[in-house]
């Protein structure tokens, strides 16, 4: 049987890196199967020991959830820190999670770097607390954004090592997942990389931002300063602005600055201009309903409430499994 388990760090607001690497699938998917939606707010606390509002920004990331179209009757939507039973699962992955393997994680080795003064044990072993999120509910099927693959593979080898030392089949094998045939990087608009908040807020492309931000935001986008010769292969920061338009812009919208690419006329400034046209059709329908939805506190305590009971249901005969096959007994 398949079951769908996927999270987002509750760093802010959503962009549409996140829509379109795991929050479309998750829609799709919570129509099919068992599916497991949560708020990885422990997790966030690898880059934010101190966070100034967790509360608000877990809040946040509920709402925009729902008002993307995630049904807490359908899926069960929950907050990472309501289901303790991840921190007991974490606790044994990490007995049989050894120090090369983790030390040999990109992100790792990233985030050593950009935050030098804070290498915690937290952020060492992000992909083992990752894996108890998916093993806690058996998942198979985790509908993730490219950059997560090296994450799903070390899943994949913490469940399979847990099987072989406890000699139990009791992880099957998650697999990452997207609708499209690869795996999604959406790239961010300073042409950096993938669109990420670590670049910073003129990088991201969020599903509440204001019309006239969203517009300045587009048309500052990184480009070329004048058209390519023909026959050349766009920069980084035009391919950049074609991947996006790929997103929320028709094909013949696509094919046509394509085509004036190709032929050495293109207007940058009109590009990014139906770019952003687009691109706000596409968010205008979810600003409203985030902000309906953020006012609306019976509705998130509901959902919450409703999503801590199911995961912690799904959590506590997965742990009672584990705590067996370890060999915990109570003597009373
Ligand atoms: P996070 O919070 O960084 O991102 C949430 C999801 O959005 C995807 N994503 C992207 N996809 C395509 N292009 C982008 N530019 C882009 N930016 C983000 C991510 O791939 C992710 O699917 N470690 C995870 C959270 C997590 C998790 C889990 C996921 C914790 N436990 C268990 C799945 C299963 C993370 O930091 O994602």
């Amino acid at each position: 049987m398949e079951t769908v388990v996927s999270g987002i760090r509750p760093t802010g607001m959503l962009h549409i890196g996140n829509y379109f690497g795991a929050v479309r699938n998750f829609i799709q998917l919570q129509e099919s199967y068992p599916c497991f939606f949560f708020i990885a707010d422990f997790h966030s606390l690898t880059t934010h020991p101190t966070p100034g509002d967790l509360h608000g920004s877990v809040k946040r990331v509920l709402a925009e959830y729902l008002a993307a179209g995630l049904d807490p009757e359908k899926s069960t939507l929950y907050l990472q820190s309501d289901v303790p039973e991840v921190t007991e699962l974490y606790l044994y992955l990490n007995m049989n999670a050894y120090l090369g393997e983790l030390e040999r994680v990109s992100s790792f080795k990233e985030k050593a770097r950009s935050q030098p003064d804070n290498i915690n044990a937290g952020l060492l072993t992000y992909p083992v607390l990752m894996a108890a999120d998916i093993l806690l509910h058996k998942g198979t099927r985790v509908p993730v954004g490219k950059d997560q693959e090296q994450h799903l593979e070390m899943a994949r080898t913490f469940g399979n090592r847990f099987n072989r030392l406890y000699q139990a089949e009791i992880f099957p094998e998650p697999q990452a997942f997207s609708e499209t045939k690869e795996l999604v990087k959406v790239p961010g608009l300073t042409g950096a990389g993938k669109m990420s908040k670590s670049a910073g807020e003129a990088d991201c492309i969020y599903l509440a931002d204001p019309a006239d931000s969203l517009n300045k935001k587009i048309m500052r986008a990184k480009t070329d300063s004048g058209p390519a010769a023909p026959g050349e292969q766009p920069s980084q920061a035009v391919q950049n602005l074609f991947d996006l338009m790929h997103l929320v812009c028709s094909s013949e919208v696509c094919a046509h600055y394509r085509e004036t690419y190709n032929l050495g006329t293109i207007r940058y400034g009109d590009m990014k201009k139906q770019l952003a046209e687009d691109m706000e059709r596409f968010i205008a329908p979810w600003r409203e309903k985030i902000s309906d939805i953020l006012a609306d506190d019976a509705l998130l305590a509901r959902t919450a409430a409703l999503g801590a009971e199911k995961a912690r249901a799904s959590a506590a005969a997965t742990l009672q499994e584990v705590r067996s096959l370890i060999g915990f007994r109570k003597f009373y």
